[in-house]
């Protein structure tokens, strides 16, 4: 659709006096048009002052829906040229069908009643892929090498001898036994202070978030994450209907800007011991900078620790939580990157005075059950086995990854930057500016290649920076070298297009 087309279509589907604000509704009829593909990447919006005319609305009201449209990053203005529809096609990487008509539905374009509008939000930035193992999967280990034998001795044992209260649902909190192994563990393991008390054990780190923002945030609050951040815990804020604001990171991590600081979040969410993705790990100044900032404007702190556990070479950093001594960081971590995801098992370390809350709050909202996994979880943690496995699979994903970045260097040489490389399970291949990383991974996708574009971490697309998060931990060193030939293939076609 040209401009003229567009501008005549909302000439059609405008309406005054329905009572909703007239920016609003412009505003959603264009993202409907962007949504629905009508609009493509690239297009012209209309200029303010014409469309204002052919509304006979006022050119104020016209620049309010592009503003809304620019700050969701499905339009973007470039100065003395107009107003572009942005690429947001990264951000669907799965075909969702339409929402099929409800009651209530109207006719009327943009008017369907079936999704909320943070729904809406939701399905427009989704993450997740189909596919969840192999060549260059992202923040998935390698679960084949899971110690099964030794799983299944403690896992049988407690079949053997089966106490009822196993499989019914968990105490608020959870297993009492797992919240001492966790609290003794992650007191050793990452100087997390907290008692079995302050543990309440979760089906992941998404469910400590879900229940933080439940608990402790209303609708509306504002939230900072940093820019950028894992989409999964962006989306997961998003669906909460919080004001979701991107905090930059520099080489010492989560940097805030001045204009920023003036306006306190109730939550910060902040991954200091490996900043995901980009992997940098956040300064003892820096920690010491936004804790005194969250005592002093009463913030909470979520911190994710979600694969401090795999540095090679150094020690990894005590946690944020450890030096808080005003009681306001939530530490969240999992089992998905030491043992593995399907297992879906996390935990928070809260303070004394929001755990118990935390723990009903899972108890209630989830009728949380898994006591068994629960059970052979905490013989696993005391027995030594999380750690000798950690052990072992560190090296094998060191390994892996010095295979990863001797096939970049030998195809790009210093072309293209490494960055993150120093920990975790993922690093980041670094691309100019002008290349669409996203079209790469979809075409990359289609030859067996899963590799995520850095933009869709980004809140705000502008700020977007290229490259792509490419795992290395869930791939055979063998199948390393043949993978990558594969997916430099692509990536050559874009940077020579
Ligand atoms: C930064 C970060 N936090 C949290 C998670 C999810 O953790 P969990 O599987 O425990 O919900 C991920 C998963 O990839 C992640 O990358």
């Amino acid at each position: 659709m040209n401009p003229r087309a567009l501008s005549e279509w909302l000439q059609q589907w405008f309406r005054k006096g329905t009572g909703e604000p007239a920016y609003r509704q412009l505003y959603r009829l264009l993202r409907q048009c962007i949504l629905e593909g009508r609009l493509h990447a690239g297009t012209r919006l209309p200029a303010s002052r014409e469309l204002a005319t052919d509304l006979s609305i006022s050119r104020n009201t016209v620049l309010q829906a592009y503003e809304q449209l620019t700050e969701e990053g499905y339009v973007s203005a470039a100065v003395g040229r107009g107003t572009f529809v942005e690429d947001i096609s990264h951000e669907l990487p799965v075909q969702i069908e339409p929402p099929s008509a409800g009651p209530g539905t109207d006719s009327e374009p943009g008017m369907s009643r079936s999704l909320s509008k943070r729904g809406e939000r939701l399905i427009t930035s989704l993450g997740y892929s189909e596919r969840q193992h192999g060549a260059f999967m992202a923040g998935v280990p390698d679960v084949t090498e899971f110690p099964v034998q030794q799983w299944l001795r403690i896992h049988n044992r407690h079949w053997r001898r089966l106490r009822p209260e196993l499989l019914s649902y968990a105490p608020s909190g959870g297993y009492p036994p797992l919240r001492q192994a966790l609290s003794d563990y992650l007191q050793a393991s990452r100087s997390v202070n907290g008692a079995a008390s302050q543990v309440v054990v979760t089906s992941g780190i998404h469910q400590v978030l879900d229940v933080v923002i439940r608990m402790l945030c209303d609708p509306g609050d504002r939230v900072w994450v940093e820019e950028p951040a894992y989409w999964g815990i962006r989306n997961l804020l998003i669906s909460h209907g919080m004001d979701v604001v991107g905090i930059p990171v520099d080489i010492e991590g989560m940097n805030p800007t001045t204009e920023q600081m003036r306006r306190p979040p109730r939550l910060i969410v902040v991954t200091p011991s490996h900043q995901y993705p980009l992997g940098m790990v956040m300064s003892l100044a820096r920690r010491r900078r936004i804790l005194e900032y969250a005592r002093q404007h009463h913030c909470w702190i979520l911190e994710d620790d979600y694969d401090s556990d795999f540095r090679y070479g150094g020690r990894p950093l005590p946690s944020l939580q450890g030096l808080d001594e005003a009681a306001l960081v939530i530490y969240a971590g999992s089992f998905s990157k030491t043992l593995y995801p399907g297992l879906r098992l996390g935990y928070a370390v809260a303070p004394a005075s929001v755990a118990p809350a935390l723990a009903a709050g899972v108890a209630e909202l989830y009728r949380e059950g898994q006591l068994m996994a629960q059970a052979v979880m905490a013989e696993f943690l005391r027995e030594g086995f999380v750690s000798s496995h950690m052990r072992r699979v560190r090296s094998l994903y060191a390994a892996r990854r010095d295979r990863l970045i001797v096939a970049v260097q030998a195809h790009y040489g210093s072309k293209l930057e490494i960055v993150g490389d120093k920990a975790g399970l993922h690093l980041v291949l670094a691309l100019p500016d002008h290349v669409d990383d996203a079209h790469i991974c979809r075409e990359a996708y289609l030859r067996g290649i899963m590799a995520r574009p850095l933009s869709m971490y980004y809140l705000r697309p502008e700020r977007a920076k290229k490259g792509l998060v490419l795992g290395y931990a869930c791939v055979r060193e063998d199948e390393i070298d043949p993978a990558f030939a594969i997916l430099a293939g692509v990536i050559d076609a874009e940077l020579n297009a």
